[in-house]
Order: C-alpha cells, then sequence, then structure tokens
C-alpha cells in the first residue's frame, strides 16, 4: 500500500504497519537519520513543540545537543523571549559539544506578532535559523500576510515555518506563499480535541500523505519541508510518518513531564507530576491570556504527566526506532525510507499484536 492508499482511506497510525525488506545492513548504528527542515541540516529529524509546557531554553539545548530542534514557544512576554534566547544563543556559543544547536523564533500572528519578530529579529538577526509561525490553522490570509511580512522585512534572509495545515491545498498554499517548511497536522495532537469541537481535522498520517502527494506532483515544492505535527506516541509512529513523506515530526507529549520542560513538579499522591496541556486549553488561556475570550470555545486539554528523566532519553529512543527500522527497510537514508515504504492495512487483533501483550492480566 502507497501513500495514495493511505490518503484515500483516511489512515491513522495505528491503522497501518511496514512491511519489511530485504537488507544488507550490518548494524543497527549505520543508518543515516539526518534529515532538512527550512535548509537547517539536523541529524535526527525529531522537534520539540513550541508549548509553554514544553520548550524554553532548557529543552531547545538538550533537543539540539541530541540533534534535534527544540522550538522555544511565545507565550511570554518580548523581553522574556530575548532572555530565552540569548540563553539558548550563549550555550550554542560555549562549543563544548559537537553538535550544531537550531534557533528558532517563534511568533503569531495578529497582537504584538510583528513588534515581536521586528524587536526580536533586530536583536539576533543571523543568529536565527528559522522563524516559526504559530497558528492553529495555517491555510489563511493572514499567515501569508506574515509570511510576506518576515520574508520583505529580511529581504528574503529568514526561513520560514508555517502551518498548521491538514492537507495538500493547505501545504501548496503555503508553499506558494513563501514558506520552507510547513507543519502539518489539525487535531491529532494528545491534548487536542479541535475535531470533536469542530468536526475538522485529519488523521496525522493522512495528512502527511496528502501533503507528500502534492510536494511530488510539483518540482517546486522540492525543498518545502513537511513536518508531521501531532500525535507521535511511539518510535514506530515517527517511523510511519517520515515513510509516508514527512522531513520530520513535531511532538509535545513525548517529551511531557522530562526534566528540560518548564513548570513546577507538583506531588499527587505521592507521584511526582508537571502539567501538560494544550495552546487552545481553559489552562493556557486563564494563565496567559486572562480567561476564555467570550463566544469561544477550548480546544486543548491539560493533564498531569509523571516524571519521566530526561529528555536525552526520549531522544535516543526515538531516534533508536528510527534507525532499527531503516534496517527492516533495508534503507541508509531516510529518503531510501521513503522510496522502499510498502504499508499494509491491519485489523484490531493486528493492532492488539503489535502491543507487548505479555503483560496483560
Ligand atoms: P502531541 O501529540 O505531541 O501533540 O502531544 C503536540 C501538538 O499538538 C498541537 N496542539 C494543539 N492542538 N489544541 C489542538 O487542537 C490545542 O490546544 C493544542 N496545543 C498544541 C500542536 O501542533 C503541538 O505541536
Amino acid at each position: 500500500m502507497n501513500i495514495i492508499d493511505i490518503y484515500k482511506g483516511g489512515l491513522a497510525f495505528d491503522d497501518v504497519l511496514l512491511v519489511p525488506k530485504f537488507t544488507n545492513i550490518k548494524s543497527r548504528l549505520d543508518p543515516d537519520i539526518s534529515t532538512s527542515v527550512a535548509g537547517y541540516r539536523l541529524s535526527s529529524p525529531i522537534i520539540s513543540s513550541p508549548m509553554d509546557t514544553i520548550t524554553e531554553s532548557d529543552m531547545a539545548i538538550s533537543i539540539g545537543k541530541s540533534g534535534g530542534m527544540g522550538i522555544i514557544h511565545r507565550f511570554m512576554s518580548i523581553d522574556d523571549h530575548i532572555s530565552q534566547l540569548n540563553r539558548l544563543l550563549t550555550f550554542k556559543h560555549l562549543k563544548d559539544y559537537d553538535q550544531e544547536i537550531p534557533v528558532v523564533l517563534t511568533v503569531g500572528v495578529g497582537g504584538d506578532a510583528v513588534s515581536r519578530f521586528k524587536k526580536i529579529w533586530r536583536e539576533f538577526d543571523t543568529e536565527i535559523d528559522c522563524v516559526l509561525i504559530d497558528v492553529a490553522n495555517g491555510y489563511s490570509s493572514i499567515v501569508r500576510e506574515m509570511i510576506d511580512h518576515i520574508k520583505n522585512f529580511t529581504n528574503d534572509e529568514a526561513k520560514v515555518i508555517a502551518g498548521n495545515v491538514a492537507d495538500g491545498e493547505g501545504y501548496s498554499y503555503l508553499a506558494e506563499s513563501g514558506a520552507d517548511a510547513v507543519r502539518v497536522g489539525i487535531g491529532g495532537g494528545s491534548i487536542c480535541k479541535t475535531k470533536i469541537m469542530t468536526g475538522f481535522g485529519l488523521p496525522t498520517l493522512t495528512s502527511v500523505a496528502s501533503c507528500q502527494i502534492t510536494r511530488l506532483s510539483n518540482s517546486s515544492y522540492k525543498n518545502v519541508s513537511i513536518i508531521a505535527d501531532g500525535g507521535i506516541r511511539y518510535p514506530g509512529d515517527l517511523v510511519k510518518s517520515i515513510a509516508a513523506g514527512a522531513d520530520a515530526v513535531m511532538a509535545g507529549g513525548i517529551f511531557a513531564g522530562t526534566s528540560e520542560t518548564p513548570g513546577d513538579i507538583i506531588s499527587i499522591n505521592g507521584i511526582s507530576k508537571k502539567a501538560y496541556y494544550g495552546m487552545a486549553s481553559k489552562e493556557l488561556q486563564d494563565k496567559k491570556k486572562g480567561g476564555v475570550k467570550k463566544g469561544t470555545c477550548p480546544e486543548g486539554v491539560s493533564t498531569m504527566v509523571v516524571l519521566k528523566g530526561f529528555s536525552q532519553n526520549v531522544m535516543e529512543e526515538f531516534s533508536g526506532g528510527l534507525r532499527s527500522a531503516m534496517t527492516y527497510a533495508g534503507a541508509m537514508s531516510l529518503e531510501t525510507l521513503r522510496e522502499k515504504a510498502d504499508f499494509t492495512r491491519i485489523t484490531n487483533a493486528g493492532l492488539s499484536e503489535a502491543h507487548a501483550y505479555g503483560t496483560r492480566k
């Protein structure tokens, strides 16, 4: 089964598995999992979400050191945002590690977005590798206007990640608008309820397949990266995303509760936990926006997550799973993994068998 079947079937991660192929790769350490996102080279295709319970400078440093990209959120004052980026850059310039650490500036649209962008860009200029326009519904004229603004202001120097979109039509709109990477996925995240509240959205795997079909149909989109955003629970979901066309995945939930996440540790019945909530949840709006605006509804939920150690371990588990997957695909690069990807539809019995059922009571 190929990506057209995934798109037509509206399939989700749990609906499919990949069929193993002949391999002559000798070690699981051999495959190269490096990728390019908006022209920036990453040694691992994993990005941490710009959420105030996930990524500030500590997380961005840790994910960067592990070869991925940590994107600091924007739900803070412009001055605090500058100090967060300064902390990241100070670490980056110490050079006591072998990994380049990406620096991404996150902005919204409307409100203080333009002044935030201008002030921070002036402060750091070319130290910023990418600008992320962080909006729930990216298939929108206001996102196009913001891309124009960023590109004009920086004489086309800034690389822009824009989103989120659900399918190839949205991807193509943002690619035509000048985006260098597109964040793909509506309502698929672990703390999202956009699909329930609005009836809109697609399974993230279907969204990625749709965008990849569009990218392959137009050579001018070749370098417009696809970032699968939301719903990554296991390394296998990362693998399926890449195989369906993503250049990288963005994830929040897998990092929630790690040591580098912002937020207080709260003891509940003797168990230490940290909060993880959606950026459109009541909790976020109460905390950062003075409550839920009249006439609107929250589209995210809040949860408490048990502490789970360092984010570097999560990165190792996911990068390791991807490398192992590539030996099953007989692929030394992510491009080859994509070319050789052969999905098969599974049933609930197949899904049940896929999990470690020996531990079930
Ligand atoms: P995971 O599954 O990694 O998803 O926890 C993280 C992604 O979820 C998106 N996000 C939201 N989507 N309502 C939504 O519908 C929300 O409140 C919300 N907050 C975050 C976002 O794309 C993130 O990367």
